[in-house]
């Protein structure tokens, strides 16, 4: 079956919770320093009729995540009552007839997880893979795992840019972390296949496309490269091989062998939005530079985002090289515009059609988001949603492109199902020989 779907985070549209985040708010380190995800899209309490949207949009998947630090509050402390409502949350998708991706990972964390240390804790692997047994024991069902939700952008992010937690700015730091979290993908991927053995565990990895901004310039172009091996290929690799290079110009190299990873991941998860410009500077602590721009009249998003669908046929034969079955875990747009919204879907999808067409075996793809939520960097402005949400309400509202999701998805999903029924006739056929 082609899963077809829309993707969220717990803490984007729930928020309500104590974690590393709300501490990070707290301490005014968003963009804008008031800003609070508070009750983000109020989904916390509006989850049961959000999830009965999911069939209106064609959806026969949803890619979520559970909230780490209300799952396991204190270090090997499971809350009961939150892993029922996990189990009430499975059931209620069953009931819809929607296939649960369920990520362990999506860049938050409880407290006590920083106190003893965080991923540059070699332990960190053994807790996590803790979490991933938990779950796996209270949702025998669910098939589909996502693990770590972007571990390069999270290290780039939190260990090397200082822009989100734990906010550091150290090389070393991001390598061992890196290791760390990747070894706990194996160790999670180890702890949910002995419960669920026909699970199939993955990352979900955020590639961008990228170009020189000087086209002549060499140096810009060999900065695309390092951008290109360090972003999009090592990971890809390292599923492919076990051997992850990590190497940051400027900075320093990690290599680091994982030999279990090829066999603990089931299959390769790709999210794509963008392509990013780079330009040479060679500056000490800045190599380079970094911007979207515009460079084909699409325009951009309300995240200055270029829009930029050729990079997705780029990434997605990046991606096959890792030799797995792709999943888009997430592809999205922000905007208040619900006709860009539109073009960006028929244009993306396109090209997703026209890769499976040409053999890849792309296997399903998420939407980024089902409804409006708070997002990491820029708090509630953009808008991602198949769903408006107004936040003074939490009313949701639909928008005219979840109409157009759910007319493109049959594409994928009907043809999905006349296989299956071929493969059903063929068997049964074969049974009555
Ligand atoms: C991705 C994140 C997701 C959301 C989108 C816009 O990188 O995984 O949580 O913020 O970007």
């Amino acid at each position: 079956m082609f899963l077809w779907g829309a993707a969220t985070s717990a803490y984007q549209i729930e928020g309500a919770a104590e974690n590393d985040w709300t501490d990070w708010e707290r301490h005014g380190r968003l963009k804008e320093r008031h800003v609070r995800c508070g009750a983000a899209s109020g989904h916390r309490s509006r989850w049961r009729s959000d999830l009965a949207l999911l069939p209106s949009i064609g959806a026969n998947a949803y890619r979520y995540s559970v909230e780490w630090s209300r799952i396991e509050p204190g270090r090997g402390v499971f809350d009961v009552r939150e892993l029922e409502r996990e189990v009430e949350r499975i059931s209620i998708l069953r009931g819809l007839a929607v296939e649960p991706v369920v990520t362990l990972h999506h860049y938050t964390h409880p407290l006590w997880f920083w106190k003893e240390g965080g991923w540059e804790n070699r332990e960190s692997v053994g807790w996590f893979a803790e979490l991933a047994a938990e779950l796996a024991r209270a949702l025998p069902s669910v098939r589909y795992w996502v693990t770590l939700n972007e571990p390069i952008v999270f290290v780039l992010g939190g260990y090397l840019g200082g822009m989100i937690p734990p906010g550091m700015r150290r090389f070393s730091s991001a390598a061992s972390a890196l290791e760390n979290l990747l070894r706990s993908h194996v160790a999670a991927s180890h702890a949910i296949h002995e419960r669920i053995p026909n699970a199939r565990v993955g990352i979900a990895h955020n590639m961008l496309d990228f170009a020189p901004d000087r086209p002549h310039s060499s140096l810009d172009r060999r900065l695309v490269t390092a951008a290109e091996d360090l972003y999009n290929v090592s990971l890809v690799e390292a599923t492919a091989t076990g051997a992850m290079r990590w190497a940051f110009p400027g900075e320093g190299t990690a290599a680091f062998k994982l030999p279990d990873l090829p066999r603990a991941t089931d299959y390769f998860g790709l999210n794509y939005y963008s392509r990013a410009h780079l330009r040479f500077r060679g500056l000490p602590g800045r190599i380079g530079e970094f911007f979207y721009r515009d460079s084909e009249g699409r325009g951009l998003t309300d995240t200055g985002w270029e829009i930029h669908p050729r990079g997705f046929h780029r990434v997605l034969d990046v991606a096959a090289r890792a030799g797995l079955p792709i999943l888009v875990t997430e592809n999205g747009i922000a905007t208040r515009d619900d006709r860009l919204r539109r073009s960006f879907l028929r244009e993306h999808i396109a090209i997703l059609g026209h890769q499976r067409d040409a053999g890849l075996p792309i296997e399903g793809y998420f939407y980024w988001s089902l409804i409006d939520n708070f997002e990491w960097l820029e708090g509630f402005r953009p808008r991602f949603g198949l769903f408006d949400v107004d936040y003074a309400t939490f009313a949701r509202r639909r928008r005219p492109s979840a109409d157009l999701f759910a007319a493109l998805g049959r594409r994928f999903t009907e043809r999905g199902r006349s296989e299956a029924s071929a493969e059903d006739d063929r068997s049964s056929a074969a049974s009555r020989t």
